[in-house]
């Protein structure tokens, strides 16, 4: 499945019809270059919940907790390379909690799931223009 996002808001709103499409996915690897949409893609299903949670890049921080209506862990993988790193932070523990999960970079763990996901990557068409592509894990 692909969208073709022409703006930021085009995006939440495909974040949020994946939301409804895909609803017995929790968990979701964001794959695709800086800059690319994976946080704006995150910020749109949060919002979706109608959720008040303030979405930044969790670039710095790891792991993010928002507390919806759901609770969602947003996690970024950015300058985490080594598997032992990545479990370090307990991912594991994120990853069978049966909540929401979002891992930025999750390509740098992704051989390691044995749970159900979904990849979404995204590609940078020009400034505006981004492919949004799925695919389901099994
Ligand atoms: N159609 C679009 N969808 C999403 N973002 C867009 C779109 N058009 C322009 N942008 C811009 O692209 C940038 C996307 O940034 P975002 O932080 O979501 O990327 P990222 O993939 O999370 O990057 P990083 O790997 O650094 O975490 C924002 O500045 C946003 O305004
Ligand atoms: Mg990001």
């Amino acid at each position: 499945m692909e969208y073709i996002s022409k703006s930021v808001q085009e995006t939440y709103e495909i974040a949020e019809k994946i939301r409804i499409e895909y609803i017995s996915y929790k968990i979701f690897l964001l794959e695709g270059d800086l800059g690319s949409g994976k946080t704006t893609f995150v910020k749109g299903f949060v919002n979706a919940l109608k959720c008040k949670e303030d979405v930044t890049s969790p670039t710095f921080t790891i792991v993010q907790e928002y507390d919806c209506r759901k609770k969602i862990y947003h996690i970024d993988l950015y300058r985490l390379h080594s598997i032992s790193e990545i479990i370090d932070i307990g991912i594991d523990d994120y990853l069978e909690s049966g909540e929401y999960v979002f891992i930025e970079w999750g390509d740098h763990y992704k051989r390691n799931i044995n749970e159900k996901y979904l990849t979404i990557r995204f590609y940078m068409i020009d400034l505006n223009t981004r492919v949004i592509n799925l695919q389901e894990s099994s």
